[in-house]
């Protein structure tokens, strides 16, 4: 049963009962279209030049490091708080890893030309606290970048829309710390004083099976919420009878917006 999308498990990877399951997750995840194309888009928006550093917040495999390293020449280091990820990494040959919470990053005032953090500030303790530091660690004129998706514009189609309002309100109160900071991120960045503040929606949709089964753990959501004690199991079967006549019969939709957030730091503020 759905034992890799459990709730917050990407707080801590290393406290999940199949860790390594969590890194295949984001290798699948990395593969799939949507995830390319606004990983590719994000890596422009770093606007990064040969010689310049950088620092991914939260790397994961470190995948966007590796490319945006091979794609500008510029030098990028890797933090991620999970021993897990960090091991992956230095697996798969990422020079600059540490591991570090985010919250209190290892690094001096501006020692960054630019910094980004994919899929994360959603998960950690205080997103807040966690982009400030972020900021602290990129000098002047240098770029951040944050993308998260934002839950409460997730919709579901099958046939029992209240019961798929009730799947989804748990995903938003149960299943991630801070499901919705993706939409404040742009207002915090230009209440501290940032430029060029940008924010590009990007919306995954899902319609068939392979996609329902393999990447968002969609399959494992009722079951999940079963398992806590959030949803009775009679409500968990017929959620999963419903998502398998939805998509036996075309009908089924997922979607979500994902909030790409860039911005420029001022360069009087140090
Ligand atoms: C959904 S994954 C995204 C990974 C990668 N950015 C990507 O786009 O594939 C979230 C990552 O954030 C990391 N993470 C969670 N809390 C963190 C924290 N407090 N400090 C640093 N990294 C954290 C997790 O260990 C995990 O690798």
């Amino acid at each position: 049963m759905g034992d890799i999308y459990v709730p917050n498990a990407f707080s801590n990877i290393d406290a999940h009962p199949h860790p390594v399951r969590l890194v295949n997750a984001l290798y699948r995840l990395r593969s799939e279209p949507f995830f390319a194309s606004y990983k590719q888009r994000l890596r422009e928006l770093l606007q990064a030049r040969p010689g310049q550093r950088f620092l991914d917040i939260g790397a994961g495999t470190g995948d966007a490091v590796r490319e945006l390293a091979d794609e500008t020449g510029a030098e990028v280091v890797a933090c991620d708080l999970s021993q897990t990820m960090c091991a992956e990494m230095k697996h798969a040959g990422v020079p600059r890893v540490a591991v570090a919470d985010c919250h209190r990053l290892p690094f001096k005032d501006a020692t960054f030309d630019g910094a980004w953090a994919d899929r994360v500030l959603q998960h950690v303790e205080e997103p807040d606290r966690a982009l400030d530091e972020m900021l602290r660690v990129v000098r002047p004129g240098g770029r951040i970048v944050v993308c998260d998706p934002d839950t409460s514009t997730q919709a579901l189609n099958i046939a029992d829309h209240l019961l798929a309002a009730k799947v989804l309100g748990l995903r938003q109160t149960s299943s991630i710390r801070h499901g919705t900071f993706a939409r404040r991120v742009p207002g915090l960045l230009t209440a501290r004083g940032l430029l060029d503040v940008e924010v590009e929606p990007r919306t995954l949709l899902v319609r068939d099976k392979r996609t329902v089964d393999g990447t968002m753990g969609i399959r494992d959501w009722a079951d999940v919420f079963a398992d806590r004690g959030y949803l009775d199991r009679a409500e968990a079967r017929r959620f999963n009878a419903l998502l398998d006549d939805a998509i036996e019969g075309g009908q089924f939709l997922y979607s979500v917006t994902y909030f790409l957030t860039s911005a420029t730091m001022p360069t009087d503020r140090r």
